[in-house]
């Protein structure tokens, strides 16, 4: 064997995979590095999701020519020198590899100046190599341009995502890096657009107004709790508001992101019994903890974090959202009571060695309370606006309460009748001979079901379920034989939906507008509805629902694109959605109307997920009742 050293450009672009997973990464890095040089004005610029081009102009402590050179060798770092600093890491950065990583696999020019230096410099690098230093008159401060990433590791460009993905990643890191330093003005700019320019902020509260938008913000209340172990403080959301996948959790500590799964379901557990099944609540949690007891070090992104008593902190994490949620006592239904609230636990110097039972509030609470439950007339939703689920047409009560979850039923597509008992067969033989309706008796009770007489007694048909069908072999259609369902055009509705919402949209528009929904994406961050399905009843107070219901079934798939996705499982999500919304029935005619629609289709007596929508009473029942 020939063993040999490899070539120093060859060495750091192997690293450089570790550190360098995308344009996003580039990102992360070079904010980081702006906000450890003591900026307080930060720009990204962004070209082409990060592909073309990746500028961070920062006004911090700028470097001299020589460090500007320096700074790209691998191991170059001013920011520990001791075995013994890399216990009280106060920086983002202390392994000198994030600059020698990026260099290695893209084409680099660094602009800086100190205070102190008349002249700044520009520095020039591809490959690892450093190719020129030229003296340039710049502002205090550093810009780093990082041009056609990974333009020497092909395989890595071939596999990046696409341009909404990657920049779906720019955004996420631009997030965390903005919510550590609320007192940094943060500008991020793509291909010319303001994506956010967000002002230095006084507080926590400011910045993730600006970030997240002012609905966000008003929706969460303060964390905080102090023990000997470690300091939290953030805000969470109220659990009413906690919706399925338009949610954003944030755990940062000593003000570094990370990651947790484990703390996650810290949070989670003290939410139980307040969130519908499958909600998670928004979250922006920040612990301060003696740098001793956490290891940042064990990933190369450094997104992990190794806590020295993960179940302590674990526990107190726990309590703290507890204690809460019940000082913010959020309906009639959720009581708790403050006078016996406990007192946080606080553990001795020495809490290594001590494991206390933490004892979480004590209030007393409705465990079965279901904040998604309807209340007299309203559905409680995902977002802001009030589901009175009015139509166009009229304001009879709603029928969407008993609606049931996404997640009840299994995606089956067409049900499979082996597997109803007799007596619902038999039901399901008579009903067809029963198709011919009188043509003006119909009664229709508490808008939920019609009831008709029929040859062999009444028959019931229960609404929603009629509307799930009915929609259901629309939407079936629409998606596998490329019929677009008919729309019903509306006074346009703008929604704030935040630029990673707005791009999900943006990726299905042509998706959504074969199921007859007319949206277009607006400024960043915006979309304007003009349109919804023909059935589908909706307001401009409901269509951010529905909207927030839309995003939920596209999301649901992960990076799956939709065409791989089950149609009729698709279809049966859409046709749920829709039903639960649909038009409301007030009139003989529109009664009639639906079951005539209803007998329209391949199947009228069962859902797509197997539940009944016809039901008999025939006569000797009736006459058994006498
Ligand atoms: N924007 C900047 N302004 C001033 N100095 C900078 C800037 N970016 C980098 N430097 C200098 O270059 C050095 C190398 O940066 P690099 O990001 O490669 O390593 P690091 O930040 O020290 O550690 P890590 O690899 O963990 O990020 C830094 O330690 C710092 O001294
Ligand atoms: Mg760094």
């Amino acid at each position: 064997m020939d063993i040999r050293i490899l070539p120093s450009n060859i060495a750091n672009m192997i690293a450089a995979g570790e550190v360098v997973q995308r344009p996003s990464s580039v990102v992360k890095e070079l904010l980081e590095n702006a906000v450890d040089a003591g900026a307080d004005q930060v720009t990204v610029i962004i070209k082409d999701s990060g592909r073309t081009l990746i500028q961070v102009i920062d006004n911090g402590c700028g470097m001299s020519p020589d460090e500007a050179v320096l700074c790209f060798e691998r191991h170059a770092t001013s920011k520990i020198s001791t075995a013994e600093d890399l216990q009280h890491i106060q920086t983002y950065g202390f392994r000198g590899e994030a600059l020698a990583s990026i260099a290695a696999v893209s084409e680099v020019t660094l602009k800086t100046r100190r205070e102190e230096d008349q002249f700044g410099c520009q520095v020039d690098f591809a490959d690892s190599k450093h190719l020129s230093t030229i003296e340039v008159s710049a502002p205090k401060g550093s810009s780093f341009s990082v041009r056609n990433i990974f333009y020497n590791v092909p395989a890595r460009r071939k596999f990046l995502k696409s341009d909404n993905v990657e920049f779906k990643h720019i955004l996420e890191e631009f997030t965390r890096v903005a919510l550590t330093r609320p007192e940094i003005g943060f500008t991020l700019v793509h291909n010319g657009k303001d994506v956010h320019v967000l002002r230095k902020a006084k507080s926590l509260k400011f910045r993730i107004q600006d970030l997240l938008g002012r609905s966000t913000a008003d929706k969460v209340v303060e964390l905080s709790a102090s023990t000997s172990v470690v300091n939290l403080s953030g805000y969470i959301c109220r659990p009413d508001e906690a919706k399925k996948t338009v949610s954003q959790q944030f755990f940062f500590v000593n003000g570094r992101y990370f990651r947790s799964p484990y703390m996650h379901k810290a949070v989670m557990k003290a939410y139980e019994d307040m969130i519908a099944d499958g909600a998670v609540p928004s979250y922006f949690i920040y612990m301060d903890i003696d740098p001793d007891s956490i290891d940042v070090n064990i990933s190369p992104t450094k997104t992990e974090i190794k806590f020295e008593d993960d179940s302590v902190v674990f526990q107190i994490l726990y309590a703290a959202v507890r204690e809460s949620l019940g000082k913010n006592s959020f309906s009639t239904g959720l009581e708790f009571d403050l006078s016996d609230a406990p007192e946080l636990p606080t553990f001795g110097k020495n809490y290594q060695s001590y494991r206390p039972e933490v004892i979480p509030p004590s209030g007393s609470f409705d465990p079965s309370y279901n904040p998604f439950e309807t209340q007299s007339g309203k559905s409680a939703g995902y977002s802001g606006g009030s589901h009175s689920f009015d139509g166009f047409k009229n304001g009879e009560p709603d029928f969407g309460g008993s609606f049931p979850k996404m997640s009840d039923t299994p995606s089956k597509g067409y049900p499979d009748f082996g597997s109803f008992s007799g007596k619902e067969k038999e039901d399901y033989g008579k009903l067809f001979e029963d198709r011919t309706l009188p043509s003006t008796d119909v009664v229709i009770l508490q808008g939920k079901y019609i009831v008709t007489p029929v040859k062999s007694g009444l028959m019931l048909v229960n609404i929603r379920r009629a509307w799930e069908r009915i929609l259901y072999e629309r939407f079936l259609s629409a998606i596998s034989a490329n019929a677009p369902v008919t729309r019903v055009t509306m006074f346009p509705v703008e929604i704030s939906v935040g630029p990673e919402n707005r791009l999900v949209f943006e990726e299905h528009l042509e998706y959504l507008a074969g199921l007859g929904f007319d949206i277009s994406p607006k400024d960043m961050d915006k979309i304007v509805v003009n349109g919804v399905p023909e059935g589908f009843s909706c307001d401009d107070r409901s269509v951010e629902a529905l909207m927030a219901d839309v995003l939920i079934a596209i999301t649901d798939t992960g990076t799956a694109t939709l065409a791989g996705m089950m149609e009729s499982a698709m279809a049966e999500k859409f046709a749920r959605m829709g039903a639960a919304r649909g038009e409301k029935i007030t009139s003989a005619h529109d009664a009639r109307k639906l079951i005539d629609t209803l007998f329209g289709c391949s199947n009228s007596e069962y859902t797509s997920s197997g539940q009944k929508i016809l039901s008999m009473i025939s006569v000797q029942e009736i006459d058994g009742k006498f």
